[in-house]
């Protein structure tokens, strides 16, 4: 049905003509969002934040960010887009995120709505530099906010292992933690001191990351005062599902590492528990939810507590590790680039991932690497396993350990859209299937990580039943040999009997 004889979009509306400021915009979540409000939103102007990087300058890396796919359909649609972006030259570490007078006079005088993203998101960041870029990055920007002329909504975008600690039901609610005394040490200490400690600080959490994230989210309650401040928690983010293409994904962090490793035969075992619920959220359906969060905090404005929206799918739409293991590897479309069939084990303890990971990994990648020095190739399998083993170290945490999240905002929130925001901005996980999900997010790595092109396709299948042969071929000469070798011995005990 067309738009204009549909209900009003709520939400477009709320956007209308809005000045929007972004943190973290040149990240995963950040891009995905700049173009979804650019396709379906009509904003005035997004103010992005943005730091020279890796010796580049603003200017060259914005132009770069958009020769980015995901871009591809905004630029048909729209091609002047990037007329409404607008660069804000900062640094979440700094002190007022290290914008100019000038900068920061433009944003209170302007802003409506901030979305604050960036984040570092890297598990091993040394304790100072995480609460640095996660902690003082919100502390800035609340502080800009306190002084937003025209402050509609502020969403701060943490994450839902924020509480990874905690063992019951983790509630759309900030947890308090022993704050104060902590945030004078971290605000005193070096980076070297802070490694030292870090231990002692961090205490049960698993990671800088999250203890970082909580300490913020503790912040952004006790600043929230009169302020339109909302907190958005996804859980893990994959592949876009269907927006604007589907399968979209530019990292191969955390699970997405995983799955590639899985799609191309690289992983065959890693530490985990098939039977515990992959808590994975589509990157387009959690910013269409984030999109619609920052509306809802508009009318928040007032009240006491800080409404916080845990974005998961265990709750609407569960998938086993398990199950999401057999839909990739089952269903998902074989790269050209593969190793092996794809088959892979949860190792449920150290001892038995250790000698499996022996086995499947590090033996086939010292034959590999040896065949790749004979015949003049670079060898690149027994250090590539280097790389997994230690990333797969920092992750175990999150594989092995059931968690439980209350959605109840989430849920309440989807329930109170009209049918056209519905169809515009489709975060209810209840609608997703994840055959569908996991057939487009291994044509994501295909194409968007992996660089392979979809007339290859063929090629990639014949690939497969090669390996399938083989790998079936192996497996039976294994059984077949085991049979043989206890027969073998078996027959020499009924000898030794029988004489
Ligand atoms: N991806 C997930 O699975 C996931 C799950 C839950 C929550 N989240 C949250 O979602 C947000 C975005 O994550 P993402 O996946 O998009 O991560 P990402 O791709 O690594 O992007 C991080 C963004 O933060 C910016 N940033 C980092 N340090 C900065 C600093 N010191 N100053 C200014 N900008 C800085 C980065 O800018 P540069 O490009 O300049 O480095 C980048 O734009 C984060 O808050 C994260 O905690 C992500």
């Amino acid at each position: 049905m067309p738009e204009s004889i549909m209900e009003k979009s709520e939400i477009k509306e709320f956007y209308k003509d809005t000045k929007i400021f972004i943190t973290g915009a040149t990240g995963f979540v950040g891009k995905t969002l700049i173009e979804k409000l650019l396709r379906t939103t009509e904003p005035h102007t997004i103010y992005i934040l943005m730091r020279e990087k890796k010796g580049k300058t603003i200017n060259e890396r914005l132009k770069k960010i958009f020769e980015n796919p995901v871009f591809d359909i905004l630029k048909t649609i729209n091609p002047d887009f990037s007329l409404k972006i607008k660069t804000i030259n900062g640094e979440c570490g700094a002190q007022g995120l290290g914008i100019s007078d000038k900068d920061k006079s433009e944003l209170i005088n302007n802003v409506n709505i901030i979305f604050h993203a960036a984040a570092s998101v890297n598990f091993d960041e040394n304790l100072k530099s995480a609460f640095d870029i996660n902690f003082d990055g919100i502390r800035s920007v609340i502080n800009i906010a306190k002084e937003t002329k025209h402050l509609k909504s502020l969403l701060f975008v943490s994450t839902a292992y924020s509480n990874c600690i905690e063992d019951s039901v983790i509630q759309e609610k900030v947890y308090e933690y022993p704050y104060d005394d902590v945030i004078k040490e971290l605000e005193m200490l070096s980076k070297e001191k802070a490694e030292l400690v870090r231990d002692k600080i961090i205490g049960n959490w698993p990671n800088t990351y999250t203890y970082t994230k909580a300490l913020a989210e503790i912040l952004a309650k006790r600043e929230k005062a009169n302020m339109p401040i909302g907190i958005f928690r996804p859980s893990i983010i994959t592949s876009t599902y269907r927006e604007p293409k589907p399968g979209w994904i530019d990292n191969i962090y955390a699970v997405n590492g995983v799955a590639l490793g899985l799609m191309t035969g690289f992983l065959r075992v890693m530490r985990g528990d098939p039977n515990l619920i992959a808590d994975i959220v589509p990157v387009d359906m959690c910013i269409a939810a984030m999109i619609s969060s920052a509306k809802e905090i508009a009318g928040t404005k007032y009240d006491k507590e800080i409404t916080v929206y845990n974005y998961v799918s265990r709750n609407e739409n569960p998938i086993t590790f398990d199950l999401f293991k057999y839909l990739n590897c089952t269903f998902g479309v074989p790269s050209n680039k593969a190793l092996w069939y794809p088959r892979f084990i949860y190792a449920s303890n150290d001892f038995t991932c250790n000698i499996l990971s022996f086995i499947l990994h590090i033996v086939p990648a010292i034959l590999m690497d040896t065949l790749a020095l004979l015949t003049g190739n670079k060898p690149v399998l027994v250090s590539l396993y280097r790389k997994f083993f230690k990333f797969s170290s920092k992750v175990t945490f999150f594989g092995t350990k059931e968690f439980q999240f209350d959605n109840n905002n989430v849920q309440t929130m989807w329930k109170k859209l009209n049918k056209t925001d519905r169809e515009l901005f489709p975060f209810s996980m209840s609608s997703m299937s994840w055959l569908l999900f996991c057939k487009n997010y291994s044509l994501g790595f295909r194409r968007y990580i992996l660089k392979e092109d979809d007339s290859m396709l063929a090629q990639a299948f014949t690939k497969l039943y090669r390996f399938q042969i083989a790998h079936y071929m192996m497996k039976a000469s294994i059984v077949f040999g085991i049979c043989v070798f206890i027969y073998l011995q078996l027959s020499k005990l009924w000898n030794i009997f029988v004489n």
